[in-house]
């Protein structure tokens, strides 16, 4: 199993935060916020790891960083030259996974569930990570039918039931097949999402529901809503 953190975008929520840094180069509390996402897939035994960043501060995710030693991880890199959606920065990756499973996770996601289980007895096909949050229409949204997952709606006006999507994937080789196939959103970005449905639509998608605290750091809100929780409940990225 390889992890691959997709650490691009334009971060655009967050100006004039990210005109000169990258969103996920930023604070949640009392560490930069991509050591989160580094800390859920290390927890979860996953050692090989590639960030997918943008071109601007590339080399400043290198200095923070590093080989990944003091991580107990080996990092590689990636640049996504434009931010093209979600699906096109997982699409520079398939040399990197060379035919293994991989577990994705957004950069400005926040998590702390012990997802080893789950990367151990993974098979083939996908698997999604939801919560269950007061707000679904920010968020990829299951639509349920007896239990199973018949659809992800993107950022829905009338969610049909009460969870998120969380930026928290894993897909076997077949997802770089699926993003071959895809056609730009009508907001020019190729839509993890649209992915997600195609899984769905071949009976290949499983699902898990997250039981600690999950926060999307993508806004000033949400941004100081992680930094409180991370806080207040005394988590630890790296544990
Ligand atoms: O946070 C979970 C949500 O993330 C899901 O519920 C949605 O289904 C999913 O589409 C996504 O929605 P967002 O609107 O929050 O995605 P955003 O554009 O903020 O991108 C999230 C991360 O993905 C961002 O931190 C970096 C990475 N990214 C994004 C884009 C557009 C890239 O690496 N490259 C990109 O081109």
């Amino acid at each position: 199993m390889k992890g691959v953190i997709l650490a691009g975008g334009t971060g655009t929520r967050l100006i004039p935060l990210t005109l000169v840094t990258n969103k996920h180069l930023l604070p949640v509390y009392d560490h930069p916020m991509i050591y989160y996402p580094i800390g859920s897939l290390t927890r979860s035994g996953i050692r090989d790891i590639i960030i997918v960043t943008g071109k601007d501060h590339g080399g400043s995710f290198m200095n923070l960083l590093g080989s990944g030693k003091e991580f107990g991880a080996r990092f590689h890199y990636a640049l996504q030259d434009n931010a093209g959606g979600i699906a096109e920065a997982l699409s520079l990756v398939e040399e990197f996974t060379h035919g293994e499973s991989m577990t994705v996770i957004l950069g400005d996601n926040v998590f702390f569930d012990n997802i080893e289980e789950e990367v151990n007895s993974f098979k083939h096909g996908s698997r999604l990570f939801l919560k269950e949050v007061p707000s679904p229409q920010r968020f990829g949204v299951p639509v349920f039918e007896n239990g199973s997952i018949i659809g992800v709606e993107e950022k829905p006006q009338i969610p049909k039931s009460p969870f998120a999507v969380t930026g928290l994937y894993i897909y076997d080789r077949t997802v770089f097949d699926k993003i071959r196939a895809l056609k730009p959103s009508s907001r020019g970005e190729l839509e993890i999402t649209d992915v997600n449905n195609m899984y769905i639509k071949q009976g290949e998608m499983t699902y898990s529901i997250l039981r600690e605290p999950w926060l999307d750091a993508g806004t000033f809100d949400s941004l100081l809503e992680a930094s409180n929780t991370v806080k207040k409940l005394g988590l630890k990225p790296l544990i």
